[in-house]
């Protein structure tokens, strides 16, 4: 599946790496009223969507409800940032045991020039079996990352042959009723989210 890379975008990729990681690490404030890391949220974030799985067929987010979902926008270029935090959302549904079974992981893209749903459908098997992989029009994606309030620019160098994106990295816990019900930042370790989302289930149980 991999091809071998030419030696000279092999060292390419390392001297961006520590720079790809900056740049997605130097992200936004999150909005005024969000309270990050498992608390309530500004209830203007987040909103339907209609995009493309990582399958080719078309999904909106009607498709989410009746469970948890752990919303990420990432791109599969990325050198670091992304990965990292796709592998943490699977060691957090690893961390909930069977109750992670009630959330659906899923990775919207803000590059969807190269995330084609065939490119999508080799990354997303690499973090989780389940996590869903989505793509759409270039429309399509400024919608739902404006409703998510999520930044994203493409980042060129002269230097480079291929570009980054430089991107606003949080996770969001939306509920079984579509409502973001928390976001958390870059670095927040799987089992805070864990905690934070068992925290969701029980008073949602409860009330
Ligand atoms: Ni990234």
């Amino acid at each position: 599946m991999h091809r071998k890379l030419p030696i000279i975008v092999v060292t390419l990729v390392v001297a961006v790496f520590a720079l790809g990681a900056w740049l997605n690490l130097r992200v936004a404030e999150p909005p005024e009223n969000a309270a990050v890391g498992g608390m309530v949220v500004n209830v203007n974030i987040g909103g339907p969507f209609e995009l493309t799985d990582h399958t080719g067929a078309r999904m909106s987010d009607d498709a989410l409800r009746g469970k948890y979902a752990l919303i990420y926008f990432g791109y599969t270029f990325c050198p670091d940032v992304c990965p990292t935090e796709l592998g943490e959302i699977a060691v957090a549904l690893d961390e909930l045991g069977d109750a992670g079974k009630q959330v659906t992981p899923v990775m919207i893209t803000i590059d969807p020039e190269r995330d084609t749903p065939e490119i999508l459908a080799e990354y997303v098997p690499l973090f989780h079996d389940r996590l869903v992989g989505l793509t759409g029009t270039e429309a399509e994606i400024k919608d739902v990352a404006e409703k998510y309030r999520v930044f994203y620019r493409r980042f060129e160098d002269p230097s480079f042959t291929f570009y980054l994106m430089d991107h606003t990295s949080f996770v969001y816990l939306v509920d079984p009723k579509g409502a973001v019900a928390s976001m958390f930042r870059y670095g927040t370790p799987p089992e805070d989210m864990a905690a934070a989302i068992r925290q969701h289930m029980r008073a949602r149980t409860d009330s």
